[in-house]
């Protein structure tokens, strides 16, 4: 066992018999979809939305029932990773590039539980790239605006020689703020741009994080 998979199986026990569950996607969400769907096969009954074509796929492979949001009005629980996770309990997300649906899961959710590896703790966010998801269309302009209001790096994601698509359609630029001293304001800020889809800022959103470490433990940080 990995502290990724001591994390993910943790937090699949929180699944409880008739639960709609959010997945996760990313390599520790991997393992909650994992661990769900061998309770699935023993007789566990719940369904479940996943946060991208990846992990929905992972949960088809399980044998897991999906729905669609149309179908429920929220949800009992949703279990992700996160790129950084502050002492409050904020989060950098969507390094893996599901960040709008993962964001649109975990406050559609009674509970979003974070599941993550100890080298993800960190005293403030921001070493981790920002990623912000932008519309394509005159997406240059919502990144001139960017570099107008904050003077760091910013650099759009590629994959295969071009442009990274999210599954939502829209393009995703990472932001190289360093340290993020006011998650709140820059989640606010951030929203307010026109071009601007979501970012990958979690401020309030997490309930409780579930460590793994590598020798199978796992602990628990409660939000303050
Ligand atoms: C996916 O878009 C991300 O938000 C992931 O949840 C995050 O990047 C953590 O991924 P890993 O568990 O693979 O580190």
């Amino acid at each position: 066992m990995n502290a990724k998979q001591a994390a993910g199986y943790k937090a699949a026990e929180w699944v409880q018999e008739g639960m709609l569950v959010g997945l996760g996607t990313g390599s520790t969400a991997y393992y909650v979809i994992e661990r769900i769907g061998q309770r699935v096969a023993e007789g566990l009954k719940i369904q479940a939305i996943a946060t991208s074509k990846a992990s929905e796929e992972l949960a088809e492979k399980y044998r897991i029932p999906l729905i669609k949001a149309a179908d429920v009005s929220k949800l009992d629980l949703a279990i992700d990773g996160a790129d950084e996770v502050d002492p409050a309990l904020a989060l950098i997300k969507g390094g893996g590039g599901a960040l709008l649906r993962e964001k649109l899961v975990a406050i559609n959710s009674d509970k979003f539980i974070v599941i993550a590896d100890p080298g993800k703790l960190v005293p403030h966010l921001g070493a981790f790239k920002l990623p912000i998801e932008i519309v394509p269309f005159c997406y240059e302009w919502t990144l001139v605006q960017l570099k107008s209001r904050y003077d760091i790096e910013f650099q759009m994601r590629t994959r295969d020689g071009g442009l990274y698509m999210t599954d939502n359609g829209n393009y995703i630029v990472d932001a190289s703020f360093g340290v993020i001293k006011d998650p709140g304001t820059l989640d606010a800020e951030l929203k307010q741009l026109t071009g601007v889809v979501d970012h990958g800022l979690f401020v309030n959103i997490a309930d409780v994080v579930v460590i793994g470490h590598e020798d199978g433990t796992t602990e628990m940080i409660e939000k303050p």
